[in-house]
Order: structure tokens, then C-alpha cells, then sequence
């Protein structure tokens, strides 16, 4: 028997005003989106928001149902738009962030476990690794490398 240690590295930065120029403007473009998610029923607004290859920016914001598990995730909906319109356009990086009805969001909003899956082949599909530019509404601001950090022992096309 052995012991398999994964390890993650995660930038923690203080507040979005030490971010880069370029995060802090994907970073804004999912806090506009946030603001047109249907979200009646939990009342957590997501907001998600690409930047492509050609430095074309694609929003999201997750999509609600009365059928709940018919609902949408912000990360789903900007990123399966984007493979709609730009097929062939890699993704470089994605910035998420969220607001609860019922209390302030003071960490980062992580995705989900199918969101993360969801990212991951985009990393596998044009080879190119995703940052990921992770807030909530006030405080610190994850950046990852790759959607791998936070989904280790990925399963992906080479098992198929
Ligand atoms: N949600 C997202 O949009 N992204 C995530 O990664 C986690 C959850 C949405 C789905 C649902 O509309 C609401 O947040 C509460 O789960």
C-alpha cells in the first residue's frame, strides 16, 4: 500500500484590486452578467465570463427551471455558448462569481463538480490550459492555473 498526495496550488489574492488588469476586466464582465441570472428559486446569482483566444469575452449566468434539476450553471451556459458560436476559438481563461439572496458572499464561489468536468474538456479539447479567476462579493480571489487544481484525477478521452 502507498499513499497518492495531490497537491494544489491556488493563488490567493487579498482583493481584486491586486489582480491584473486583464483578470480584474473578466472579473467585471461576470459581475455584469450575475445580473441577468434567472435564479428565482435559490436566489444565487452566478455569474461566469470566457475570454477567448482572440480576446473575445463570452458571458454566462446560470438558468433556473420550476423542473429544478433541468437548471443551468453561469460556467455551463458561457462555456457550451462559446463552443456554439467560436468552435474553434480556445478558451484562455474564466472568471466566476456569485451573490446569495440571503447573505454576502465573503469567500470565492468554487464550481461545481460538473462545472469543473465541463472546463476540463475544453483544456483537453484545444490543449490549452484555463485560468480560473474564482469570488464571491467582497474579499480574497482564487486564480488557478488550470481547472485540474481543484479536480485532480481528472477522467478524460485517454480513458475511452
Ligand atoms: N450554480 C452555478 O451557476 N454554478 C456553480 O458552479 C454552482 C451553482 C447555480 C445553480 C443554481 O441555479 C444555483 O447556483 C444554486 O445552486
Amino acid at each position: 500500500m502507498r499513499i497518492l498526495s495531490l497537491n494544489a496550488n491556488i493563488e490567493v489574492h487579498e482583493n481584486v484590486k491586486v489582480l491584473p488588469e486583464a483578470d480584474k476586466k473578466l472579473l467585471e464582465a461576470a459581475k455584469n452578467a450575475m445580473k441577468d441570472a434567472y435564479a428565482p428559486y435559490s436566489k444565487f446569482k452566478v455569474g461566469a465570463a470566457l475570454r477567448l483566444k482572440s480576446g473575445q469575452i463570452v458571458i454566462g449566468s446560470n438558468q433556473e427551471n420550476a423542473a429544478f434539476p433541468v437548471t443551468l450553471c453561469a460556467e455551463r451556459v458561457a462555456i457550451f455558448a462559446a463552443a456554439a458560436q467560436y468552435p474553434s476559438e480556445a478558451i484562455e481563461a474564466i472568471a466566476i462569481t456569485a451573490k446569495s439572496g440571503s447573505r454576502i458572499v465573503n469567500k470565492p464561489v468554487t464550481p461545481c463538480g460538473s462545472c469543473r468536468q465541463v472546463i476540463y474538456e475544453s483544456e483537453y479539447r484545444f490543449g490549452q490550459v484555463i485560468r480560473v479567476i474564482l469570488h464571491g462579493e467582497t474579499g480574497e480571489v482564487y486564480v488557478l492555473n488550470s481547472i485540474k487544481d481543484i479536480l485532480p484525477l481528472t477522467f478524460d478521452a485517454d480513458f475511452l
